[in-house]
């Protein structure tokens, strides 16, 4: 009996490597623990073997039963694994790149800040760039902001802690540093390091104490232009930024400068546009950015002659064009990170 054990399970290890289908397969193991099966039939003898043999057998029975199941076990999978790759068309093979072949994507605000540079690089402005950790100075003082000004004030612009050292931003001694709350910082950086006429555009990553909502985060972008040179006007700021307008909302767009007040620029504006064709926010006057003419006390603060020198500015949010590009409704949508809705931009 217990050569005929050895016997059963040595056939079937040798007999299983041919069985390619199922029904093969099933046939196979009817033949072995079906009702006629051969390792059945050993079973049946049990009930004839004397009573102390049977402990013993039981074990070689049980032990050899293990042997089949692990032997079936293996043919099925086998049987599977082609079953599969004949689905497939060919093997698989589990070094190929991921079937979902999306290649990625630049980020629909980094989308925007390319074609907005773009537009004023056609204009003649280069591109600019400063720190975003900024000393009070840079941000306010040449800025021809005052001590008091609200911006200046820990509720809205983000302090560093006084013993924070920075080496590409060196301050004075009783200076702080700050996240700057506004890429206008970069007009002063430009003008101490370059002669006039100057004309850039200055992207950026900006930071105020905003409470996180629909419309504001305390992380965004900006984008600042400058234009320095003599006999600078009122006409060469609305033309430079009505071609800009034009170009990236359609020739039927509509501008007006709206009066403001921004301590940088005299006289200030806020620059709205009216677009006939942009779904709910069609035919109504939309703010998009602040501009004005430079403030002679800002390029006497860099050095300039007023008498000389002229210029214009302007600064807008990437996140706000961005939104009325795309009709988005909510600003916090660009930092999720939610692969479903920046796959709408690729
Ligand atoms: N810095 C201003 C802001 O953050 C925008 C601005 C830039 C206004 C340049 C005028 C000129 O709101």
């Amino acid at each position: 009996m217990q050569q005929q054990l050895a016997n059963i399970v040595s056939e079937a290890s040798s007999a299983a490597p041919a069985i390619k289908t199922r029904p093969e397969f099933e046939v196979f193991k009817a033949g072995l623990v079906g009702s006629k099966g051969s390792m059945t039939a050993v079973m049946k003898l049990m009930g004839s073997i004397p009573k102390e043999e049977k402990p013993a057998m039981g074990k070689l029975i049980n032990e050899a039963k293990q042997k089949l199941e692990a032997i079936f076990a293996e043919t099925l999978a086998r049987i599977e694994d082609a079953e599969l790759a004949a689905k497939l068309g060919e093997p698989i093979d589990p070094s190929l790149p991921s079937p979902d072949d999306f290649a990625g994507m630049r980020h629909p605000l980094s989308q925007i800040r390319e074609e907005v540079c773009g537009i004023f690089h056609r204009l003649g402005f280069t591109i600019a760039e400063g720190p975003e950790l900024e000393t009070e100075w840079f941000c306010f003082d040449a800025l021809n902001t005052p001590a008091n000004h609200p911006a200046r004030d820990m509720q809205d612009t983000l302090f560093l802690p006084a013993d924070t050292k920075a080496t590409d931003a060196p301050k004075k001694a009783d200076e702080a540093y700050l996240l700057r709350s506004h890429t206008s910082s970069v007009q002063i950086r430009t003008m101490l390091s370059r002669k006039p006429p100057i004309r850039i555009v200055a992207p950026g990553r900006c930071f105020r104490r905003d409470t996180v909502d629909a419309t504001h985060s305390a992380n965004f972008h900006q984008i600042e232009g400058l234009w320095i040179d003599k006999n600078v006007t009122l006409k060469d700021l609305k033309s430079v930024l009505d071609s800009f307008v034009r170009e990236v909302f359609g020739n039927a767009a509509e501008t007006r400068l709206r009066p403001s007040f921004f301590p940088f620029t005299e006289p200030s504006f806020e620059m709205d546009i009216r677009v006939p064709n942009m779904g709910a926010l069609s035919n109504r006057w939309l703010e998009i950015m602040g501009c004005g003419l430079v403030d002679p006390k800002v390029l006497e603060n860099v050095g300039l002659d007023a008498n000389e020198w002229s210029g214009l500015a302007f600064g807008m949010g990437i996140e706000r064009i961005a939104m009325l590009v795309h009709g988005i409704d909510d600003i916090r949508h660009f930092y999720a990170n939610d692969l479903r809705f920046l796959r709408q931009f690729a």
